[in-house]
This record gives C-alpha cells, structure tokens and sequence, in this order.
C-alpha cells in the first residue's frame, strides 16, 4: 500500500511539472500573426505591412551604378571600378600600409590572387582553368563556352565579362547569387590576365631578359643524360 502512495506522489508530482511547463509556453506561443496571415486590424486585410516606398535597407543602395551592373549610361564601362579594389583594401586595409592606392601593385595583385581563386571554384569548371572552355563538366557533356582567347572575346569591355556572370549568358546562369559584386570583378580582372597569359609577346618581356627568350641555352651537345652516368633504359 505505501507502495501504491508513493507511485501516486510521484504522477501528482509530474503533473504538476507538467502544467507548470504549460505555463512556460504562454510566452514562446503568444499570439501572432503568421506570415500571409489575414488580419481585420488593417484597413487592406493584411497583417504584414507593405514597405514603404523608396525604402531602401541599410547596406543595399547601390548608387555606384558602373560598380554594381557594370554599365555607365548604358554603355558596358571598360575599368575595373574603383569600389572592386576597395572592397579588397578593406579586408585588410594594414597590409597595404593603411592607404587606399588602386595603382599599388601589391593590391593590384590581391585583386588578381582573389579573382583566381574565385574564378578556379566558379568558373574553371566549364571554362577550364586557362579560359579555353574545356573545364570538366564540358568534358562531360555540357554545351562548350567560347574560348576567352576568341578575338571577340578579347575586345569585350570589362563590363561585358562583369555583366555576363551578373545576368547568366545563354546557356550559363546567372552568378549573382553565388558570387559577391567586389568578387565578380576580381573574377573579370583574372580573366584579362589569363588572356594575356595565352597572348604575350616579347616586347612584354624586359629588354634583358628578351635575349634569354630568343636564344634558349642549348642542352650540352656531349655527357651523360642522367646525373649518375647510368645509360637512360
Ligand atoms: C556550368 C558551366 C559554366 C560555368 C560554371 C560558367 N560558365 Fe560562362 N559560359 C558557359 C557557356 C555554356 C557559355 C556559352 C553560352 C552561350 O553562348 O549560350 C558561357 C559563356 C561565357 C562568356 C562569353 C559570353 C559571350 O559574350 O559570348 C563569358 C565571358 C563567361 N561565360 C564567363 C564566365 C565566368 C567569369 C564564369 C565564372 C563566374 C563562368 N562563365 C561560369 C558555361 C559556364
């Protein structure tokens, strides 16, 4: 029998958390309105109220028009904008001494190491890694790209490239979502050096090293080919 009590002190006592858990739920399960609600308070019948025009959240005016479509008056700009270098000083504005230059090289060549980075995780795998439109999933099976060595290619404005990967192209979607405004134009800077890359002349080269290019040291005409005198097999 005592037995019996206990085991009933016991259920007494869990309901009793058991309401009281209850009354900690008022506060989480208040009343509300869920998203697309009706509601009578509002003249309209909704709850959710409708922005207010011209609102603008912090963060998203983008008034640097050539920055964020890549056009100015309409026309597809040919510089990178000066906000995409900016974007890369201030991730670290003390090695680049504290002061904001677009010609310095060692931002000139941040802006590049960010835009091949990007442009290897995004784009490589379509366009390949040197731009000739071979990446592996066009290997697979996808339609192939132009390649950036194409001559038309070569002489599209910065803002063609800035607005292809903002809009999709074609066959390629949009990668406005994916990839950040600053970055894409990291990703366009990557693309002319990698043109340039499959299209250096020689005058490109220092005049003291042009020699070097034209004249390559001959391999020795006599002597072992492996460093240990063994005959290669
Ligand atoms: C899934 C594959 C794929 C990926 C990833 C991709 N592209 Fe493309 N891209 C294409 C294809 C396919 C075309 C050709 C589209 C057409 O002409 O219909 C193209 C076309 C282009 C063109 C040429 C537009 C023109 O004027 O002919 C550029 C420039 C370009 N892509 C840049 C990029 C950049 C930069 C990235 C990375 C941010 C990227 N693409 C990622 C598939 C891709």
């Amino acid at each position: 029998m005592i037995c019996c009590r206990r085991m009933l002190a016991v259920v007494v006592w869990g309901l009793a958390l058991a309401v009281a858990g209850c009354d900690r739920l008022d506060m989480y399960d208040q009343p509300r309105y869920e998203p697309q609600e009706p509601s009578d308070f509002f003249a309209d019948g909704q709850s959710s109220r409708p922005e207010v025009a011209g609102t603008i959240a912090r963060g998203s005016l983008h008034d640097d028009l050539p920055f964020h479509t890549g056009k100015d008056s309409g026309q597809e700009v040919s510089e990178i904008p000066e906000a995409a270098y900016r974007a890369i000083f201030d991730r670290n504005p003390h090695s680049f001494g504290n002061k904001f230059d677009k010609a310095e090289p060692a931002l000139r060549k941040a802006l590049l190491t960010r835009g091949r980075e990007r442009y290897d995780i995004y784009c490589s795998v379509c366009h390949g890694l040197t731009g000739d439109g071979d990446g592996m999933i066009v290997r697979r099976g996808f339609s192939k790209p132009p390649s950036y060595h194409d001559e038309r290619l070569k002489q599209s404005p910065n803002g063609h490239y800035f607005a292809v990967i903002t809009d999709g192209f074609g066959a390629m979607v949009s990668y406005a979502n994916r990839i950040e405004t600053a970055d894409r134009w990291a990703i366009v800077a990557y693309v002319r050096a990698l043109q340039l890359s499959q299209d250096a002349k020689l005058e490109d080269v220092e005049a003291k090293e042009q020699a070097a290019l034209t004249n390559p040291p001959q391999a020795p005409a006599t002597g072992p080919a492996d460093p240990h005198g063994k005959e290669a097999p």
